[in-house]
């Protein structure tokens, strides 16, 4: 390894020139109007290193920068030693499982969610469990008052010893305690109510929250303390402020669900450590969130055998395959523009699958208010659950049930052509093991049917007629 180190050598020698600081122009001397820009007084002296041998780059202030000798040199990438990180378990099983494994020493992971998803609940019970396991953890909350979270433990049973609360909204505050107590863990809720007394801008501006972010994950670094932090987004689900932060910590979770649901699904979108896809389920109950480690119903709904406008599909999440159920109701329309309301789908696609079903099919949705929706709050973005959708429409609007035990697989394209999703196979398997016996898919599938009856059909008509009985 020393051989490597040695021998690279760094030649920089020096030498002045001038350098626009207009148009980055440079001069062997400085003159006093730039040839380059014509302005005057912008040339500014600076030391190079000479003829090429060393490498040197300018700064956009136009400053040169030197090369010098690395401290490590570049190596073969085979010798570079992997890290194994000592993963600490948060002892919450869905949690984990969305970090890759448990918290990593002195990585930064930021929970976003909407307010009331349940990220202080989440955190309060992961904090817990991690004091309980040995560490020290230290959770300081810039939103409520330590009564109030105190409280909230006690519903919660969340009064490890070795977890310590605080409430505070000064950073600096923040980074004596952390000094004080020396903590494994900290969990900070929230990055949007914490503020940098040096920094003008109120708490949850970009500038406080991406500069108390920077200062918290390089102390986060130094110490080896897995960071917790706690970010709200706004309505239409992006991370507000946060999302300026996506680059600087290691990983990004989303906590989602509706408030009107128990089911909370818990996403990566990013992580260093570990996989992205994995998505984690609980349910809010009085006492917190539970983790479900089998999801497998959880989206389908109660309807009686014979209703009409229901058909299942199976959605990826990650990677977990989820049965869901959609919903349709197609009622004669009073209005000059019959409705197309969306509810946990993709309201364009809704009206794009309306406009074909319209033209190839012969199912007439022109004069009809359209109303489709998800069971139990879940969000199906997918264009897998395209047929699922186009036959709850087409079952409520000729009010025939879809063929029982059956699920619909498959993308409708604007000719009414049905196209293969992605995994089907491992999507059938999950069916499969929940009951159902039979698929329907389109004609291009040549894969495994996993226990059930395949019903391969090459287009919307088809799959009608085969679906809907
Ligand atoms: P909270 O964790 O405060 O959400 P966030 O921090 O994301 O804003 O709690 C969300 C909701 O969960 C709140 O409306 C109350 C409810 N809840 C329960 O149903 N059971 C519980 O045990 C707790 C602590 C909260
Ligand atoms: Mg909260």
């Amino acid at each position: 390894m020393s051989q490597v180190t040695t021998s690279i050598r760094v030649m920089a020698k020096t030498k002045t020139q001038a350098r626009c600081s207009g148009c980055g122009r440079t001069e062997p001397k400085w003159v006093g109007q730039c040839p380059g820009c014509a302005k005057w007084g912008t040339l500014v002296e600076e030391t190079v290193g000479s003829g090429g041998t060393a490498a040197v780059g300018s700064s956009r202030s136009g400053a040169a920068v030197r090369a010098v000798a690395p401290a490590v040199a570049a190596r073969p990438i085979r010798l570079v030693p992997v890290d194994t990180h000592d993963r600490a378990r948060t002892g919450i099983a869905e949690l984990d499982r969305v970090l890759g494994g448990g918290l990593v020493p002195g990585s930064v992971t930021l929970l976003g969610g909407e307010p009331g998803a349940g990220k202080s609940t989440l955190l309060l019970q992961a904090a817990d469990a991690l004091a309980r396991g040995g560490r020290t953890v230290l959770y300081v909350s810039a939103e409520e008052s330590v009564s109030q979270v105190r409280l909230r433990a006690e519903r919660l049973d969340a009064l490890a010893d070795d977890l310590l609360l605080a409430a505070e909204t000064d950073l600096a505050s923040v980074l004596g305690l952390i000094e004080g107590h020396g903590p494994d863990v900290l969990v900070l809720d929230s990055v949007q109510t914490i503020r940098l007394e040096e920094l003008s801008g109120a708490a949850g501006g970009v500038t406080q929250v991406r500069e108390c972010a920077a200062v918290l994950t390089r102390v986060a670094k130094a110490r080896g303390m897995a960071t917790l932090l706690v970010g709200h987004v706004t309505k239409d689900g992006q991370l507000a402020g946060p999302r300026v932060l996506e680059h600087l910590v290691d990983t990004v979770c989303e906590f989602d669900g509706d408030r009107h649901h128990a089911l909370r699904l818990l996403r990566a979108q990013k992580n260093r450590f570990g996989p992205v896809g994995e998505v984690g389920c609980f349910e809010m109950t009085g006492e917190g969130l539970r983790g479900v480690d089998d999801a497998g119903r959880l989206f389908l709904g109660e309807t009686a055998a014979g209703t009409t406008g229901v058909a299942v599909t199976l959605t990826l999440e990650g990677r977990r395959p989820l049965a869901c159920e959609v919903q349709a109701l197609v009622t004669p329309t009073s209005l000059p523009h019959p409705r197309r309301v969306a509810s946990g789908l993709d309201a364009q696609r809704l009206s794009l699958l309306v406009a074909v079903l319209e033209r190839r099919s012969d199912v007439r949705l022109a004069e009809q208010d359209v109303f489709a929706s998800t069971v139990g709050g879940l969000r199906l973005l997918e264009p897998a659950a395209d047929l699922a959708l186009c036959l709850a429409l087409a079952s409520s609007r000729l009010d025939v049930p879809v063929a029982r035990g059956l699920i619909a697989l498959g993308e409708v394209g604007l000719a009414g052509e049905l196209r293969t999703v992605a995994q089907t196979q491992r999507r059938l398997a999950e069916a499969a093991r929940l009951g159902f016996t039979g698929a329907l898919l389109p004609a291009a599938y040549d894969g495994d049917a996993c226990g059930l009856r395949l019903h391969r059909v090459p287009d919307l008509r088809g799959a009608l007629a085969t679906g809907l009985r």
